[in-house]
């Protein structure tokens, strides 16, 4: 039978990156993983594919609306859909053979199947009929999460689909649905949306992103009904009837109790994922999971056995890859007997719609009900000169810095770029930056990035161009 330091159960950018770094502190390491590819979600269904239909829909949108005002003429342009979905894959396709040569050149083992926990010590694998018995020191489970549901909702992939399914849609509907106005909803929404359908968002809360900065929240649902996306807000979902061909929403609007049945060519329900933990057997081996079921895991990612830990969706925390990916990291400097750590205030969130929206540290809410006195500066892309010559210019920077220190504790963006333009800001703060700081540091002009120190000098009510 085969032993290791460690196996790890999955294969997405939790799983993967823990096992190349356990590899690479000397660990005899592998990964076992039962999709035939790895990535995981994130890679095969999920940001990466999302990320390549973002990008193409938004070319195609500007190629029918926005080109030809700006001076470069030209006629006929046509959707071609087939090619779209194939250009997506086959990025896909290179990215997880990517991540295969990538453990082949550290030396992780690949094992193909699905992993069950026999003991605290002991793995089988399944694929196919042939079942492999592996030992291992120590386990990392980071088997993701799975698609969640609302009751009277029975997702299909054809007319009631999930974010997998709206991955691939052959055809744009004319009218599409979308159950949930959160990462999911907004970005798939989006795609479709500027490839001409319909789209209505449904959303049980009276703002759309929860858990984002409110202020940020409100000028995104703005930007995105000039857009064209329709929002019914504070409607709470009855039923979803399967017409076939069509789907007939009923909901209710929650302030006035008025029901109402819509009809759509197809419904995305993206109201949130959930751990996917099925069939490793955690109970037969003592791991526990909390009343949401997610892995309990204490500060060290270790779950209630001792030498099993867990990262990314399966345990708490934002279902983000990057998430997974840095608590990869410090459990295998953990088990290599380094200080693994990942600091959870400075966990970068961004929505890749256009603009996009970017956030990292605590939002204005969090701070008020923290008690926490702050400043705030901002600063609108509008005042920006490479926004402004871009025809970019919706959105603003907005940072909050603590009242008495000036140091920074979140910084919220909604306008161009803003996705690459966090990681400066999460790096800030690393630092334990003040706004004083990034106001002092020299920007390129003309960046966009030039907006983030106009509004660290408008936390001091200095800036200079607005
Ligand atoms: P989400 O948690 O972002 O949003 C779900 C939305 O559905 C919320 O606004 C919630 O209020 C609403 N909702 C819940 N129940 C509802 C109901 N019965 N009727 C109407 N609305 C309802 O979840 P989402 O968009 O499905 O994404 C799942 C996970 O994937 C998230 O944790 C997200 O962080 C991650 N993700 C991240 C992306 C990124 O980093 N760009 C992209 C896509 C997903």
């Amino acid at each position: 039978m085969q032993e290791f330091d460690l196996v790890v159960i999955g294969g997405g950018p939790g799983g993967y990156v823990c096992a190349i770094r356990a590899a690479q502190l000397g660990l005899k390491t592998a990964c076992v993983e039962s999709r035939g590819t790895l990535g995981g979600t994130c890679l095969n269904v999920g940001c990466i594919p999302s990320k390549s239909l973002l990008n193409l829909s938004e070319n195609f949108n500007k190629a029918k609306k926005d080109f030809n005002q700006q001076g470069i003429e030209f006629d006929g342009v046509k959707l071609n859909i087939a090619k779209m979905m194939s250009n997506k894959n086959k990025s896909i396709q290179v990215l997880t053979k990517g991540v295969e040569f990538l453990f082949k050149k550290n030396k992780v083992t690949y094992i193909k199947g699905k992993g069950v926990l026999f003991s605290k010590n002991d793995i089988v694998v399944y694929e196919n009929n042939k079942k492999t018995s592996y030992k291992a020191k120590n386990i990392v489970i980071a088997t993701g999460s799975e698609v969640a549901s609302i009751p009277g909702i029975e997702i299909n992939e054809k007319n009631i689909i999930s974010s997998t399914g709206a991955l691939s849609l052959n055809k744009v509907p004319n009218k599409l649905a979308v159950i949930g106005g959160g990462y999911i909803g907004l970005e798939m929404g989006s795609v479709w949306s500027r490839l001409g359908a319909e789209v209505t968002v449904i959303e049980y809360l009276d703002y759309i992103t929860p858990g984002m900065d409110r202020e940020i929240s409100n000028e995104f649902k703005k930007i995105l009904i000039k857009q064209g996306i329709k929002f019914r807000l504070g409607s709470k979902v009855n039923y979803v009837k399967n017409e076939k061909e069509k789907v007939l929403i009923n909901f209710t609007e929650i302030k006035n109790s008025k029901e109402e049945t819509l009809e759509f060519d197809k419904t995305l329900v993206s109201v949130g994922r959930k751990p996917y933990t099925e069939g490793l057997n955690l109970a037969k081996v003592g791991v526990k999971k909390d009343n949401k079921g997610r892995i309990e895991v204490n500060g060290k990612l270790q779950t209630s056995v001792d030498n099993i830990y867990a990262i990314g969706d399966v345990i708490k925390g934002p279902m983000l890859a990057h998430k997974a990916e840095e608590e990869g990291i410090a459990v295998a400097e953990i088990l290599a007997g380094q200080a693994g750590h990942v600091n959870y205030d400075v966990i970068p969130g961004v929505i890749y719609t256009s603009p996009e929206v970017a956030t990292v540290g605590k939002t204005e809410e969090q701070l008020k009900k923290e008690n926490r006195a702050y400043k705030v500066g901002k600063f609108p892309f509008l005042a920006n000169s490479r926004a402004k010559v871009n025809n970019e210019t919706d959105g603003f920077v907005k940072i909050l810095a603590d009242d008495q220190t000036d140091r920074v504790l979140g910084v919220h963006i909604i306008g161009p770029h803003c996705g690459d333009m966090i990681a400066e800001m999460a790096l800030a703060m690393e630092f334990g930056a003040s706004s004083e700081d990034i106001a002092r540091t020299c920007h390129a002009h003309p960046t966009h990035t030039e907006a983030i120190k106009e509004a660290a000098l408008a936390v001091d009510k200095r800036p200079i161009h607005f």
